[in-house]
């Protein structure tokens, strides 16, 4: 019997990331593009969960800090011989869609490797998933897996008039279970009766512009869909109040760090020589994570579940908060 012959898997620059040739770019709609990335020397990428992301190092922030960004895959997952991400360009943002739309073919990027923060679940007996916008990145990856493996699934589809990124890919692996939508009102005219008429142990997933997900998800709830059934995927938190002042008491040094209104707790730590692993400093990729033993979290991040949010024993420092003047990190 003859072995299947090996792949050679593209090595990492380290353990953490790769280098990734720019191949192509093209632009989708007004204001999107897609870019592909292949490893260099043309080997087989590592592979990644449908809706997992790819962080980019994005040049640097005004203040000279490396940036580095999420952006969700939208290629084909298994040995991939490419990756590829497709990133609206926003003119107020920290500059990241702005460096994606200048990249250029032939250059070398540095990224992460693949990230899953919003995985399909396998057992799950039917996949609702809703994309707005270009929150149709992670869905696109999710239908192509679903399609793939023979999953039972939808897709909705809500996009402005004559701007809907990737709709062809959606159409050709969709067919008739993909919906599209150009209005609110025919949206939720078809959304509602359909969250109330789902099988048991169907999941929804959605990704999109965070009114989108909190309407859907607050309706799904009052529809009576448990949250460990709703999955969603945010772009980053928006603007958040400046909060009150508090102290960060670090156990294992002894250290007081104190945190002033209007800077985040990440920030502080930093101010104070504590090195703490970040990347999106949006509260959404889960990178700065800190363990917490006393005290109350205000979370306002996007990225730990309701469970992990009640059980108040980890937070987000970049975007998350003391709930009273005193918090103890276990650092
Ligand atoms: S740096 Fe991404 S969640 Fe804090």
């Amino acid at each position: 019997m003859a072995l299947a012959a090996r792949t050679e898997v593209r090595p990492s620059i380290d353990e953490t990331s790769l280098a990734l040739t720019v191949a192509e770019v093209a632009s989708l709609t007004q204001g999107v593009r897609h870019v592909r990335f292949t490893d260099p020397a043309r080997r087989t990428l590592p592979s990644f969960t449908p809706g997992s992301h790819l962080v980019l190092w994005c040049g640097t922030d005004a203040d000279g800090r490396p940036r580095r960004n999420a952006y969700s895959l939208t290629g084909p997952e298994f040995e991939p011989d490419h990756y590829s991400i497709s990133v609206r360009l926003d003119e107020h943002g920290r500059g990241g869609s702005r460096w994606v739309h200048e990249l250029e073919v032939g250059q070398v990027v540095r990224a992460g490797m693949p990230r899953s923060a919003f995985a399909p679940v396998l057992t799950a007996r039917h996949h609702v998933l809703v994309a707005g916008g270009i929150g149709v990145t992670p869905i696109l990856s999710h239908a192509r897996a679903a399609r793939q493996w023979g999953r039972s699934f939808e897709v909705h589809y809500i996009f402005r008039d004559g701007d809907g990124p990737h709709l062809e890919n959606l159409r050709e692996l969709c067919r008739d279970r993909l919906r599209t939508y150009n209005t609110a009102d025919a949206f939720w005219s078809h959304m509602e009766p359909a969250l109330l008429d789902q099988p048991l142990g169907t999941h929804l997933y959605v990704c999109g512009p965070s009114g989108l997900i909190d309407a859907l998800t607050g309706r799904a709830r009052h529809a009576g869909w448990p949250d460990a059934r709703l999955h969603y995927e945010h772009f980053g938190v928006g603007e958040l109040d400046p909060g009150t002042p508090f102290t960060a008491h670090l156990r294992r040094t002894g250290v007081d760090v104190p945190v002033d209104s209007g800077v985040s707790l990440l920030e502080a730590l930093e101010s104070e020589g504590v090195a703490v692993p970040s990347l999106c400093r949006q509260g959404v990729c889960g990178e700065c994570r800190l363990p917490v033993r006393g005290g109350g979290v205000d979370h306002r991040d996007l990225y730990l579940s309701e469970a992990e949010k009640a059980a108040g024993d980890c937070m987000m420092p970049c975007v998350s908060r003391a709930r009273g003047d005193r918090l103890e990190l276990d650092l």
